[in-house]
């Protein structure tokens, strides 16, 4: 679901350009409270830089942003004090221990020192991290280290949290784990998410919306069923047979109504039909030369399918306008 109270961030034209080139060009958007917003993208797409505007460690060319209502390029502190974020490289002091890491944090953020041991041990056993405590950070693996920076993120219970790239590096259950948190977040305490991420799938567990990102430029942007109706029309379909379809088959099929793109696979043919109904017909046309069908299971397309379909038209626009 879309959350449909006030927004809990806002850009408007959000510009900004480096020496290399454009970085963000005129983002414009809206996420509203409670929600996950993931911005996918391919690498230097500005899911960083966009992360970095909104908490204002960096300054827009043009444009504005708001988020939690206030302006980052004046409100910079109050920002900042009221989101969390984990950024790509956590930024941990390696000369101190988990525990102090965090409690270093907690304090500047304004805990007492006893809050801040009880706040900072909490957060290391959610993050199971509870016998590492005492070690100084600097003999951390990957994933150790980010599971220590977003419980740090995580300190001061912030309404919303800019997550870039929370599971790279992580193990399947660490992985799990933060997936099941980052939803839980958003979801049973109302926390609003920005997620920057490379992880499909993770995206499509989490986001109730999608922007994606290419040379700076939202090209996509909306719930992941709403790209996938606008972008893929039709029903996709794995058809399972002995081996992969020769072209007698997909001519076959490609001259059947309602049909199209049939393509062999590995597994036998996938092909998209305008509406399931078509599918008896598909199989039918199959079986009447003697083609055998172990299966055929309409696929709902995937935030991959989508993300990729995105990234195809965004070549072959390139490719028209060099
Ligand atoms: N401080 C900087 N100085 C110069 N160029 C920068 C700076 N920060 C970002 N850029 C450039 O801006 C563009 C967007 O970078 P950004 O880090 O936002 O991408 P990203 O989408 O986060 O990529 P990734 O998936 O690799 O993390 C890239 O071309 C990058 O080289
Ligand atoms: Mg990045």
């Amino acid at each position: 679901m879309v959350p449909m109270g006030p927004a809990a961030i806002s850009t408007d034209g959000l510009s900004r350009r480096f020496a290399t080139g454009v970085a963000l060009d005129a983002l414009t958007l809206e996420v509203g409270a409670g929600e996950v917003l993931a911005l996918l993208g391919p690498n230097g797409a500005g899911k960083t830089t966009t992360v970095r505007l909104l908490n204002g460690v960096l300054r827009p060319d043009s444009g504005r942003a708001t988020v939690l209502g206030l302006d980052p390029t004046v409100a910079g502190d109050e920002v900042r004090r009221r989101t969390g974020v984990l950024t790509e490289n956590a930024g941990l002091d390696d000369r101190l221990t988990a525990l102090e890491n965090l409690e270093l944090v907690a304090r500047m953020r304004g805990f007492t020192a006893a809050a801040a041991r009880q706040r900072s041990t909490a957060l290391l056993e959610r993050f199971t991290m509870a016998d590492r405590a005492d070690h100084l950070v600097q003999g951390f693996s990957t994933g150790q280290r980010k599971r220590l920076a977003l419980a740090r993120a995580l300190l001061h219970d912030p309404e919303v949290l800019f997550l870039d790239e929370p599971t790279s590096g992580l193990d399947p259950a660490a992985t799990r784990d933060v997936i099941d948190l980052v939803g839980s977040l958003a979801t049973e305490h109302g926390r609003t998410v920005v997620l920057c991420t490379h992880f499909l799938g993770e995206a499509g567990r989490l986001a109730s919306r999608v922007g994606v990102l290419h040379h700076g430029r939202l090209r996509a942007f909306g719930r992941p069923e709403d790209l996938a109706a606008a972008l893929l029309p039709g029903v996709p379909v794995d058809i399972e047979l002995a081996a992969a379809a020769d072209d007698r088959i997909l001519g076959l099929l490609a001259a059947l109504p309602g049909v199209r793109t049939p393509g062999a696979t590995s597994f036998g043919l996938r092909l998209v039909v305008d509406h399931r109904d078509r599918l008896p017909a598909v199989v039918a046309a199959l079986v009447g030369c003697e083609v055998p069908v172990f299966a055929a299971i309409p696929r709902p397309p995937s935030l991959e399918d989508v993300y990729f379909e995105v990234q195809a038209r965004i070549a072959a626009e390139e490719a028209a306008s060099p």
